[in-house]
């Protein structure tokens, strides 16, 4: 496994793989790797000869200075993690590497960034947009490998990427879960014990609600799923919308075309955890 810190050198190298007839997946992180993003690494190996995994917290995509400061970061436990998966290389550039100058450019989301993480943290999808569209033009693979926890995130990278013209497929992959139904996530290595212990609510929560759903109405759906979290004293929902999994526009009725996904927001004290479900059409 090869590390590498050069945007240059791993353009090089992986022209020249390509040169060879080798299909190059790629695994773009933000560290503090989980079995999430191992999976995802799993995926890519099933369909690519080569994989690419990179680590860099992208401060452009916090829009909370507090949060990016306290993002954990794990460096040498993630290495090590990757040594002992197949994995070729690794890229971990440092920020002058990602951002040697103000970059500037503008993103059309549509309608994507008009709700849920766009409407509750503004400016934090142009920053994913802008650093998932440097690490494409620097590794320029034949697929890159998303987790659906981050489902609106999935979203908007498939929109930018046909926008921009990348001639590289988007494959979501399904959520890890822990074994009380916690979506894996770096952010949840934050937790206290005692949240720890209270996280598992929002997940039994939305699974509950896709079976309620069936007798209530979308809106008496989304009520008793704020209602319940909230009732819990270490839990705060920011949003729950169940949405068009295209558009992502809310829908007020069951009878609606198309597969519904419920996405939920919960702040933990300081930690902002996220999580969906998709619910029966
Ligand atoms: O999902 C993440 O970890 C990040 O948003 C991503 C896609 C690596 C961009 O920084």
């Amino acid at each position: 496994m090869k590390i590498l810190k050069s945007a240059k050198k791993l353009t090089k190298e992986v022209e020249n793989l390509k040169s060879q007839g080798n299909s190059i997946g790629f695994v773009p992180t933000m560290g503090a790797l989980h079995q999430g993003h191992l999976s995802l690494i799993e995926n890519a190996n099933h369909y690519n000869d080569i994989i690419i995994v990179s680590i860099f917290v992208n401060p452009t995509q916090f829009n909370d200075k507090d949060d990016y400061d306290r993002y954990p970061r794990t460096m040498d436990v993630d290495i090590e993690k990757l040594k002992k998966v197949k994995c070729d290389y690794v890229f971990t550039p440092e920020e002058n590497e990602m951002y040697p100058e103000e970059d500037n450019r503008e993103f059309n989301f549509g309608n994507l960034d008009k709700v849920m993480e766009g409407e509750h943290r503004p400016g934090h999808f142009k920053g994913v947009a802008l650093v998932v569209s440097k690490l494409f033009e620097i590794v320029n693979p034949h697929k890159a490998y998303f987790g659906e926890k981050d489902f609106q995130q999935v979203a908007v990278i498939k929109h930018i990427t046909k926008q921009l013209g990348f001639n590289i497929e988007i494959v979501p992959c399904p959520i890890i879960r822990e074994k009380d139904g916690l979506a894996m996530s770096s952010r949840n290595t934050l937790l206290t014990t005692d949240q720890r212990m209270n996280v598992s609510l929002i997940s039994k929560t939305i699974f509950e609600a896709r079976e309620r759903s069936k007798k209530m109405t979308v809106s008496e759906t989304k009520d008793w799923v704020i209602r319940t979290i909230n009732d819990n004293p270490y839990l705060n929902v920011e949003y729950f919308e169940i949405v068009d999994e295209s558009s992502l526009e809310p829908i007020d009725n069951w009878s609606q075309k198309g597969e519904k996904v419920g996405c939920i927001a919960v702040h933990v004290g300081k930690v902002r955890l996220i999580d969906n479900i998709r619910f029966y059409s």
